[in-house]
């Protein structure tokens, strides 16, 4: 299976190596905006090639994405994904583009559980939730620069003791924190739940991002809870990665 990766961050870089060492993948594209990211991998790795997003998804059998959000957007724009598998991690940008997902047939694709879990009992309870609350508590340095913070003038420095800095729909989430919300985007794919209520609590004393998951109905209730160690990118947890890395074990070549 010829794989491609868009993106070659923090995510990208770790699942490109994860594949040469423990998969019969075959990585043959990377593709990033930034030329030298692209580079820096590549040097790291046998045999790819860098090429444009276009030609990364027409040659790649197994398309993977760990870019960012508009990354999702051309790929489910692209006419033809015929047969293809996707393995997406930037979930907000399904969110953003449900019309479209909704319309693609023929190709498969994988949605990684990411920084949480209990997904499974999620998505076989989907239907029947009469409530569903996520409560995301996170180290400050892991809210730098989101517009929430910007556009409500909230000083990180100034907390010292836990804060809830958000509580909002999926919506309103994703506008204020475009880029560390996936959880919720994830949890919304699997649950169908329209009115997840979204907790984000800023603690400037933990070292961890914590997910809490609350989720009634005719069913009980699931609680589900993570406590996540960072990787080498602040914003994303290592199980986020690990939970990818799942899905490429999962894929059979
Ligand atoms: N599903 C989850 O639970 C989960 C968890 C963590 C991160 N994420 C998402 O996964 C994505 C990657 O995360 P990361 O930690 O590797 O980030 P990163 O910032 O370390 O790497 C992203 C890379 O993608 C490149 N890039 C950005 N836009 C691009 C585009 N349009 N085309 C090609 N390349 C592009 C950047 O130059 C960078 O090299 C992000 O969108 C992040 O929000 C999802």
């Amino acid at each position: 299976m010829k794989v491609g990766i868009i993106g070659c961050g923090n995510i990208g870089t770790e699942l490109a190596l994860f594949i040469q060492k423990e998969t019969n993948l075959n990585l043959m594209y990377l593709c990033d905006v930034d030329d030298d990211n692209a580079r820096k991998l590549k040097e790291r790795l046998r045999d790819v090639k860098i090429t444009s997003i276009g030609d990364l998804i027409t040659n790649s059998d197994l398309i993977i994405e760990a870019a960012s959000k508009d990354t999702v957007k051309d790929i489910l724009n692209t006419l033809d994904l015929f047969e293809k598998e996707i393995l997406i991690m930037s979930t907000i940008g399904i969110i953003e583009n449900m019309g479209t997902f909704n319309k693609i047939k023929g190709c498969r694709i994988h949605i990684p559980s990411g920084a949480i879990a209990g997904l499974d009992a999620i998505t076989a309870v989907s239907g029947k939730i009469t409530s569903l609350t996520l409560t995301t508590t996170k180290p400050i340095q892991g809210l730098r620069d989101c517009p929430h913070i910007i556009k409500n003038n909230i000083d990180l420095k100034e907390i010292k003791t836990k804060r809830t800095i958000f509580e909002g729909n999926l919506k309103e989430a994703i506008e204020g924190f475009p880029k560390n919300i996936n959880v919720a985007a994830t949890l919304f794919l699997k649950s169908k739940f329209k009115k997840m209520k979204i907790r984000i609590i800023a603690d400037p004393e933990t070292k961890t991002n914590n997910h809490e998951i609350i989720c009634k109905g005719s069913f009980g209730t699931i609680t589900s809870k993570t406590e996540n160690l960072p990787s080498k990118n602040p914003k994303t947890s290592y199980l986020a990665i690990l939970s990818a890395m799942q899905i490429l074990k999962d894929i059979k070549n």
